[in-house]
């Protein structure tokens, strides 16, 4: 039975970064509910779907999209398609991101003092410039077309308070060198937040609403198993998330069983951001 409050059933929804650990499990989920997902990529061969998406990816409700979130050329191609052949989209998930991992080489996770200038700016151009270039596009078709939708903007806890450095100390165990969880990653997250708020103000009568929703870290079997236990020890919940525990806040912001949440921050992390 079809939960209706729930129901993403034929809603056109985008998921940027699509291919990665967890914007696969949002294509998945949404698809496996009768939604007409198109997922965008920064690149997107064959291999990558037969390898990510083998079992749906001759559904007729999945497209696939090579799209660097960056570009608003390549944006406006994958859009004009998908309203080619489905219509104006419904809902925008902004999941596609970069950071910095413990495993990234001392030029790019030393000091903050000596951290370089253009990293800095590769981060913020895609976790945020790319965020912006999205909502910017997808809203506007949205509200050419005097559609309701939903966008949702992934964030993190460390865009909500700084990260926590001892937990990354094991590392200099190893190499003699600290790893320190970089600025930029933190910087550009931290303005997500306010860029919701700021469109869902905009379009609020326009029945577009821009919500966040706020991840803490999953667990990974290429993980340290150090990194593993000190990240744990902070999390109240008493273990990391997998990767499929943010589905169930994913189908709520796309429904309309979310109809009146509009630039809020959903927050599943699991308790980190509650001490
Ligand atoms: N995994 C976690 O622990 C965690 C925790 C908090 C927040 N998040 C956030 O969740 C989102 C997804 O994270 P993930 O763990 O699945 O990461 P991931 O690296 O597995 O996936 C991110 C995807 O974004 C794509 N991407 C990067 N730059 C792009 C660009 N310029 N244009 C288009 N696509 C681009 C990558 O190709 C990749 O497929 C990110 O925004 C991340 O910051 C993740």
């Amino acid at each position: 039975m079809q939960d209706s409050l729930f129901s993403v059933k034929d809603k056109i929804i985008i998921v940027t970064g699509g291919f990665g650990q967890l914007g696969a499990q949002y294509v998945r989920e949404l698809h496996s509910r009768g939604a007409l997902v198109a997922v965008l990529g920064s690149t997107c061969g064959e291999d990558k779907i037969n390898k990510v998406f083998n079992d749906i990816r001759d559904s007729k409700n999945v497209r696939f999209y090579g799209v660097n979130i960056t570009k608003v050329d390549e944006i406006t191609n994958a859009l004009d398609d998908i309203e080619n052949v489905w219509g104006t989209p419904d809902g925008l998930i902004n999941n596609a991101g970069i950071d910095t991992q413990p495993s990234a080489p001392p030029e790019v996770s030393g000091p903050f003092e000596n951290f370089p200038e253009e990293v800095f700016r590769e981060v913020v151009e895609v976790n945020l410039v790319g965020t912006f270039l999205m909502t910017q596009q997808v809203g506007a078709r949205m509200k050419q077309a005097g559609k309701s939708g939903s966008i949702v903007n992934i964030g993190s806890i460390y865009g909500v308070v700084s990260p926590v450095q001892d937990i990354y100390s094991y590392k200099k165990e190893d190499t003699g060198v600290p790893f320190i969880k970089p600025v930029a990653y933190s910087a550009a997250k931290s303005g997500v937040y306010n860029f919701t708020r700021y469109c869902a103000t905009y379009w609020g009568r326009d029945n577009i609403r821009v919500n966040t929703l706020t991840l803490s870290g999953v667990q990974r079997a290429d993980q340290d198993p150090r990194f593993q236990k000190n990240y744990t020890a902070r999390i109240p919940i008493g273990r990391m998330a997998q990767a499929n525990e943010f589905n169930g806040a994913i189908v709520f912001l796309m429904s309309d069983a979310s109809i009146y949440m509009t630039g809020a921050n959903v927050v599943m992390d699991g308790g980190w951001t509650a001490w």
